[in-house]
């Protein structure tokens, strides 16, 4: 059964009932009618460059193995043998011909099929091996770089879906003309705490970084004093995309990379005339983003995030750092070194988010603390086009992208998808 959540946001008046972060009912129809029939962040392209090359990471909780077939295409798959659902691939990332399961033996190429069936004269004549191949996503398309893919045939493509926040992502995709790369490895952390309470404050709260972060930002002031002189009174502006994605950043003449390694390297004029002064000025700034659901991003920290569900209370947290394809490997790794001071695991300022959604996450388990209605209304009735950056904005400290957010989220849950109007029966057809 599904519930209507209508009751539970108000976004018109600005009002969210903490039961969304708290009932295993409604956790169940996310991963139902949020993450199944929505475009999901899977890895970046750089990941994979020759035939065989794989990458394992989850859709909401349903396990997959991205890999790049002997065609050079990418696809993806549900990381669950076809015969009694083991975990076809238990490593992280590698290169492979095949994945072979390793219960009983079932083996499978990099495009999907069952290639090997041990014993497989004893099944019955009727057993279809070419029926049994891994379950393979329905779209997986690519946005510069970010590789996504959807369980959803009905879905939007994929550059439809991103809405108008293409304009913002691309401060940090579309710098560089060679693109973008990821360095290092993947980062991977749990955090208790509701997966919402990270991709809702990437998308939008930007009113909690003079206070959450204050001692970081005195740690890494240039003049020593911190947020008061520095940031309080930054004006900017936050995008809320109306399918739920959000961007918010100060506006800065000279663009946040100015006390850093990386400012050095870039020709600013050619960035201008790339990406245009307000981009520049804007969203390539220290700002963040999300797109909806659950993937985000810092495009100065060079920092790209996904918030994987690990039930009602959990998340696991994996993060990689973004480069410059042209960037020089001294200025990879400084931008890789200074993305893990601020963001990595344990940088500076992800601690101080992480220890806000746990105690959050915390104190919503109490009867009446969890019952308590949630304040989202700064900046309500304030949003509009601006004339300079594309789309509806607010202020810097609106809650603006976080009411997108919701109003897509409550959109989503109280919409049946594709899925459910073929439920109820067992076949042989590999998907809903
Ligand atoms: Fe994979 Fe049996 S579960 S071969």
């Amino acid at each position: 059964p599904s519930v209507d959540v209508g009751g539970y946001v108000d976004l018109d008046r600005g009002l969210i009932d903490r039961t969304i972060f708290r009932d295993d009912v409604l956790y169940r129809q996310e991963l139902r009618r949020v993450f199944a029939p929505s475009w999901l962040f899977l890895a970046h392209e750089s990941q994979f460059a020759k035939p065989g090359d794989f990458f394992t990471t989850y859709m909401g909780e349903d396990p997959v193995i991205v890999t790049m077939g002997r065609d050079r295409k990418l696809r993806a798959f549900l990381n669950a043998c076809r015969h009694r659902g083991m975990r076809v691939c238990r490593a992280d990332a590698g290169a492979t011909k095949a994945f072979t399961c390793s219960y009983h033996g079932w083996a499978y190429d990099t495009s999907g099929k069952l290639i090997n069936v041990p014993n497989g004269e004893d099944y019955p004549a009727h057993f279809e091996q070419e029926k049994w191949g891994l379950v393979e996503v329905a779209q997986l398309d690519t946005y510069k770089g970010l590789v996504f893919a959807t369980w959803n045939p009905e879905a939007p493509p994929l550059r439809e879906a991103l809405g108008g926040l293409g304009w913002y992502l691309d401060a940090m995709l579309d710098r560089d003309p060679e693109g973008t790369e990821v360095v290092g490895g993947v980062h991977k952390w749990v955090l208790e705490g509701n997966w919402k309470l990270a991709a809702e404050q990437f998308a939008s709260d930007w009113y909690h970084v003079n206070i959450s972060h204050a001692s970081a930002l005195m740690v890494m002031s240039p003049t020593g004093k911190g947020p008061k002189t520095e940031i309080v009174q930054t004006p900017g502006r936050q995008y809320a995309d109306p399918l739920g994605h959000g961007h918010g950043f100060p506006t800065h003449p000279k663009s946040r990379f100015d006390d850093r390694v990386v400012h050095g390297w870039y020709d600013y004029e050619a960035l201008r005339e790339r990406l245009g002064d307000a981009r520049v000025e804007g969203p390539m700034t220290t700002g963040h983003g999300t797109v909806f659901p659950n993937f985000s991003y810092l495009p100065v920290n060079g920092s790209i995030r996904v918030w994987h569900p690990r039930g009602l209370d959990r998340m696991e947290v994996w993060a990689w750092t973004l480069v410059d394809r042209s960037m020089p490997d001294e200025v990879k790794d400084a931008q890789r070194i200074y993305n893990l001071r601020t963001f990595g695991p344990s940088g500076i300022f992800e601690q101080d988010d992480g220890e806000n959604w746990s105690e959050v996450q915390a104190t919503a388990h109490g009867f009446m603390a969890g019952s308590m209605t949630l304040n989202y209304q700064m900046g309500l009735g304030l949003e509009g086009e601006d004339g300079v950056h594309p789309g509806t904005t607010g202020h810097l400290y609106s809650d603006g992208a976080a009411r997108g957010f919701y109003t897509r989220w409550r959109d989503l849950m109280n919409t049946p998808a594709w899925h459910e109007k073929a439920a109820g029966q067992v076949t042989e057809k590999d998907t809903p």
